[in-house]
């Protein structure tokens, strides 16, 4: 066993613990270190991500965190107890990594308990283990002493651990690599679990999902697994069709240099507004949410717009050293706070109580939620047409095919004087007549009619990314990939899949389950072409009750 001398000495970890970092940001710190390690790890390599678990374990007694992600080795976990700043700098995937200040870590751990610990492994190395009592080590600096208490054991653990049976808790196969994060002596047994909960979803919701970096990250809090969150829960959930995603060009200086950028932008309307905890937009950084429900960013946010709500990601947000709200000094976010304004302004006055909706004499959700004609009308001509039409942003969601009828109707009249938009309402939207279909309509066992167009279903027999099927589109061709041996699917369903791709005219019951799956692919198909959730779910039953209505 080895004493070693973090760079810092025993005053840095009791001037960090004093720092009273909320408990929540101090866990979002730990994970975003775990999802840091993991992409390092695939950094520039073919290999696809695998999948990242982090498990987290809080009670008033002890906090853990476990992942699966790269391990460190001693040097590394040495380097990690001071200032890691350098490190991911330096990284090829810097412009994915969030950590920029080196010492997340040390920051989260202290404010957490007065004691923690780390154990941690790369692939087919040994295990090293790091044992650092905060508190004591703030009680020598009290008492004038230099001497260190930080200890590490370098292949293998700690004998000073506090952790019970440690080698059952955390003992990675010898080909396998991750961290184990052990805090104690908790500061703050006040936590309630369920808001922490809650809270993550947001945080982490790119990371949940599929993205650009590899498979979903399953984040489980006591057990139980982190979901998407439900955006506009407590303002009485989202108006549906109300969402809207577009991009945000922009450039700015920076010393000598110009940076061209796009924002991306999530926003919606919900059913309710209100004061301070309601409408926003939260701020995420490099996929890490830095501030939720942002009200002061564009400083369009008022009573009278806060059932706008909404959420913006780029690289250029920097959270401040605390890492408890932006750093609001920046360039960056100076110039784009004054790029932002008019954009969000003239959003935020069409849902004006006073002055908004499509006559300027105000807008009134009461009364829209329980008129769905008049919602979508506002929808149409109001809403969605505001942002479609501004020429700072370049929406990417496709205008929602339910909403159509309105942008028609609105071509057959003559426009009247009640007419202006919010801001300048620019020419009518010059679409193409299109004849009055249904958008969906099933047709038989493999395909079906949507938009205009007939699709095909198609099945094939294939390696898929770890579900038991997959799909794409192909031109008007619907893919669907069956993976019979896919890791994690039941020895049931591997079976029934199996027969029914080797012959698909077998059973009733293959054939049902087969059906099955095609019909969740449509509504997987009906999302992704922006038919709203409720809907896109009885069409693609409407496919299946179609076949099966015979029978
Ligand atoms: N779960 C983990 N897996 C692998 N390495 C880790 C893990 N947690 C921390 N590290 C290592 O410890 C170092 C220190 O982490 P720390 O959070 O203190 O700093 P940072 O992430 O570089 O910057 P920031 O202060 O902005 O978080 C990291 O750079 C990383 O090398
Ligand atoms: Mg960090």
């Amino acid at each position: 066993m080895t004493q070693f001398q973090p760079q810092l000495g025993n005053a840095f970890y009791k001037a960090l613990g004093a720092e009273d970092m909320e408990p929540l940001l101090a866990i979002n710190e730990i994970i975003a270190n775990s999802i840091d390690s993991w992409i390092e790890e695939y950094c520039g390599k073919k290999a696809k991500r695998p999948k990242l678990s982090i498990d987290i374990n809080m009670s008033a007694k002890q906090i853990t965190i476990q992942d699966n992600a790269g391990g460190m080795e001693p040097e590394e976990l040495k380097n990690a107890m001071g200032f890691a700043k350098v490190q991911k700098e330096l990284s090829d995937c810097a412009d994915d990594l969030m950590g920029m200040y080196g010492f997340g870590l040390k920051a989260a751990t202290a404010n957490l308990g007065g004691h923690f610990e780390v154990v941690s492994k790369r692939k087919n190395k040994d295990l090293c283990h790091v044992v650092m009592p905060i508190d004591k080590m703030a009680q020598e600096v009290k008492a004038g002493k230099s001497g260190m208490l930080s200890d590490i054991e370098e292949n293998g653990y700690n004998k000073k651990t506090k952790i019970k049976d440690v080698e059952k808790v955390f003992n990675p196969a010898k080909t396998k690599s991750g961290t184990f994060i052990y805090i104690s002596q908790i500061k703050r047994t006040n936590f309630n679990p369920e808001s922490i909960m809650n809270e993550l979803c947001y945080a982490w919701h790119f990371f949940t999902q599929e993205n650009h970096l590899g498979p979903a990250v399953e984040i489980k809090f006591n057990g139980v697994k982190i979901s998407e969150p439900e955006w506009g829960r407590d303002q009485g959930g989202q108006v549906p069709y109300s969402s809207i995603d577009f991009e945000f060009p922009f450039s700015w200086r920076e010393n000598t240099k110009t940076i061209d950028t796009k924002v991306q932008f999530s926003v919606w309307l919900n059913y309710k507004g209100g004061q301070y905890q309601a409408g926003g937009l939260s701020l995420y950084r490099k996929l890490q949410m830095v501030s939720y429900k942002d009200q002061e960013l564009g400083k369009w946010w008022s009573n009278e717009s806060a059932s706008i709500e909404g959420y913006l990601s780029t690289n250029y947000l920097t959270p401040n050293q605390r890492k408890d709200d932006l750093d609001r000094t920046t360039r960056f976010y100076k110039e784009f706070n004054k790029a932002l304004e008019p954009v969000m302004k003239g959003a935020a006055k069409l849902v004006d109580s006073q002055r908004g909706g499509l006559d300027g004499k105000g807008f009134s959700r009461t009364a829209m939620a329980q008129d769905e004609f008049e919602m979508g009308k506002f929808l149409a001509l109001g809403w969605l047409k505001y942002f479609n039409e501004h020429p700072l942003v370049e929406v990417s969601s496709k205008f929602p095919k339910e909403l159509e009828k309105f942008l028609k109707d609105k071509q057959n009249t003559p426009s009247g004087p009640e007419d202006p938009g919010p801001e300048d309402p620019g020419p009518e939207d010059p679409r193409p007549e299109e004849p009055a279909v249904e958008i969906f309509e099933p047709i038989d066992e493999n395909s079906f009619n949507f938009d205009g167009e007939t699709y095909q279903l198609l099945i094939l027999k294939d390696k898929t990314d770890g579900s038991s099927y997959d799909w794409k589109k192909t031109g008007e061709q619907i893919e669907i990939f069956i993976d019979d041996e896919a890791d994690g699917i039941n020895k049931e369903l591997g079976g029934m899949l199996k027969k029914m791709t080797n012959d698909p005219g077998v059973g009733k019951w293959e054939k049902l389950s087969l059906n099955l799956v095609k019909e969740h692919v449509i509504h997987q198909f009906l999302l992704k072409e922006n038919i709203q959730n409720a809907r896109a779910f009885a069409y693609a039953k409407s496919w299946i009750e179609n076949i099966y209505k015979n029978e």
